[in-house]
């Protein structure tokens, strides 16, 4: 007898505008989340041309025109003015914001940190980070989001500057940067908004007051490290090296109020994505305990303290997490400029629009995934998947302007993965389905609440 396959619920989506809606109610919408603000025809159109009264903005689906703008012309499409100015109080002029030789010279100092030798360096200080995660989870019911912002920080300060979480400068930048975006929710949404462009530059004096605050910590945290380097006490992990890594083309170090700037998006870039991946992966497999089995089976052949080349082995949790990035990318767009005019699938696109990436919609997209909405983690060990991410799997960007945690991001999230699904089991609770939101990255607009249990030693 043929085995009735389990039918599991979708996981969450959010509900679709109306294709037809006024400024005003777009507007609401957009304050309210911008996955909400968007009609069901983007998961199907090739791109979508949207009208306001101060800009014209076009979202391109057609993995051609992604191309264009990633990786084919990046210089010709830089990041907008618009999310630099609503970043600026927090992130000066980081890598994350600047553009042209400014942005290159920063790869350039940055990029070697990153690279794939070194991220071996790295990964034991990854290792003690999920290991603490695994003895702070608690039992019963937990809000997972939360707890993996907390994990996730932990990974960030033990890898850049050798500190736990629990170190007081770390936690007091932990705490302080949850105020900031209490304060200031819409951070980088105010390069989609349909607001003329001086909008962005109105900071809330509490955001303001929240970002000092945090790069007044974050000073003391490169200025101690700046003596220990200078005394030959540093201790070998990403911070020292990014501050002692000369631009190979000009000889330059990072002065000190740059590196400031580098190391709070290191710690907003760096932390609040791997959370929200984090979290949404553990209720994908709360929701399939099938593959949460697995996930733990694979796990187990793990030692209690697995080298990088056993992580690097972890096919299931890698599939588990991959799938999650498509379901929940936790940048679910991004937005550039063009600076020349363009011809967009026939269309005359003035200099100056704004050119919206949405992972989020090529991601579900109906014509590039089979099956875009549900959790198939299988698709990854087929030709068919492995085609439609070529097309279309984007959580990391691509093109000379990827993230540069890419790599570390898919060490840390198999390993935290493994070692939590090894030690417990998740359950969904009833009457508690997460409803998706995007602020600053992709969020559930209540948590992520599951019932946790340990397994048995
Ligand atoms: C699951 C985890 C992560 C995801 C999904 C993610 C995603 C992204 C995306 C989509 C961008 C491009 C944004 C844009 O162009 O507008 C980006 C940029 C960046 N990310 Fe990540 N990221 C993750 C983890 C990390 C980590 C762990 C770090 C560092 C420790 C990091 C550091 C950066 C930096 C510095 C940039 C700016 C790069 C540039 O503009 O040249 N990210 N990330």
């Amino acid at each position: 007898m043929k085995d009735c396959p389990i039918r599991r619920p979708q996981p969450p989506k959010p509900a679709p505008r109306p294709d037809k809606v006024s400024l005003l109610a777009y507007l609401r919408l957009f304050r309210r989340d911008i996955l909400s603000a968007q009609p069901a025809r983007l998961y199907r159109a090739w791109m979508a041309e949207f009208r306001t009264p101060f800009f014209r903005s076009y979202l391109c689906n057609d993995p051609a025109l992604v191309t264009r703008v990633l990786n084919e012309r990046p210089d010709d499409f830089p990041k907008s003015n618009r999310i630099r100015e609503g970043l600026a109080p927090l992130l000066g002029r980081s890598v994350f914001v600047t553009n042209g030789e400014e942005w290159k010279r920063q790869r350039r100092i940055i990029d070697p940190a990153f690279e794939g030798g070194r991220l071996k360096d790295t990964y034991p200080a990854m290792l003690a980070a999920a290991q603490a995660a695994v003895a702070r989870m608690p039992e019963g019911e937990v809000e997972v989001e939360e707890a993996m912002s907390h994990a996730a920080a932990d990974v960030i300060f033990r890898t850049l500057f050798s500190i736990p979480i629990e170190n007081q400068i770390a936690a007091q930048v932990f705490h302080e940067f949850r105020a900031y975006q209490r304060t200031q929710p819409l951070l980088n949404l105010a390069a989609f908004l349909p607001l003329p462009s001086w909008m962005p530059r109105l900071h809330r004096r509490a955001t303001k007051r929240s970002a000092a605050l945090i790069r007044g910590l974050i000073t003391q945290l490169t200025e101690a490290r700046a003596a220990e380097i200078a005394a030959g006490t540093a201790p070998d992990d990403l911070a020292t090296k990014i501050m002692t890594t000369a631009d190979p083309l000009t000889g330059e170090r990072f002065a000190a109020a740059e590196m400031v700037d580098q190391v709070a998006i290191f710690f907003l870039a760096g932390h609040e994505t791997s959370a929200s991946a984090l979290a949404w992966t553990l209720y994908l497999l709360a929701l399939h305990p099938e593959v949460q089995e697995e996930v733990a089976e694979e796990a187990r052949a793990l030692s209690e303290a697995p080298d990088f080349a056993a992580v690097a082995r972890l096919r299931r949790a890698r599939d588990v997490f991959r799938e999650a990035l498509r379901l929940y990318p936790p940048v679910p767009m991004m937005v550039r400029e063009n600076r020349c005019p363009e011809d967009f699938r026939g269309r005359k696109v003035a200099p100056g629009a704004q050119i919206v990436l949405s992972p989020w919609h090529l991601h579900r997209h109906e014509r590039l995934w089979a099956n875009p909405d549900s959790f198939d983690p299988d698709r990854w060990q087929t030709e068919a998947g492995r085609l439609s991410s070529r097309e279309a799997f984007l959580p990391f960007s691509a093109g000379p302007r990827v993230c540069s945690g890419a790599g570390f991001a898919m060490v840390e999230g198999p390993l935290m993965l493994a070692l939590l699904a090894r030690a417990f089991r998740f359950e969904p609770i009833a009457g508690r389905e997460p409803i998706p939101v995007a602020h600053l990255t992709v969020r559930a607009r209540a948590g992520i609440h599951l019932r946790v249990f340990a397994r048995p030693a």
